[in-house]
């Protein structure tokens, strides 16, 4: 099974939106970088990306039963999202919380997030290593 990294609102634009904090790297160049670091331990990535807070819920339930580990980038979900929290709680395997600016460093409303009740690690400021460093620890945990 491969480990699934979510991305929540705007991540879409990543590489364009404010490249001053989230840097000029696009989803796909993430996703070819994780994939690389995968393949190194024998495992296998699949991206995915909603602007929708039910579609990350949906994503997560699809991974209950096709990923064996989820790195999630929820964006502005991450402070505001318990829909999103009740979903991790109901998959099994490790969760990872990937956050490409520090945001203990930013607005105080990003302070807080939900996820990072259910997540095994969280990275922030990382910029998008961040996500291939989640996916190394993925990989080491589940190698057991
Ligand atoms: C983010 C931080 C969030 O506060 C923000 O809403 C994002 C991106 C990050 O990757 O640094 O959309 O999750």
């Amino acid at each position: 099974k491969p480990i699934f990294i979510l991305n929540g609102p705007n991540l879409n634009l990543l590489g364009k939106r404010q490249p001053e904090i989230y840097g000029h790297d696009t989803l796909e160049d993430v996703e070819r970088n994780c994939a690389a670091v995968a393949a190194e331990k024998g495992f296998e990535v699949q991206l995915f990306q909603s602007n929708y807070e039910g579609g990350l819920v949906e994503l997560i339930h699809r991974a209950r039963e096709e990923a064996c580990a989820i790195v999630i980038n929820p964006g502005a979900y991450t402070h505001t999202s318990v829909a999103i929290l009740d979903a991790l709680n109901a998959f099994e395997g490790p969760v990872f919380e990937c956050h490409i600016s520090n945001v203990h460093k930013r607005e105080s409303f990003r302070h807080h997030s939900y996820v990072s009740l259910r997540a095994d690690g969280v990275m922030a400021g990382f910029g998008v290593e961040g996500y291939a460093l989640c996916v190394r620890r993925v990989c080491s945990l589940l190698a057991g």
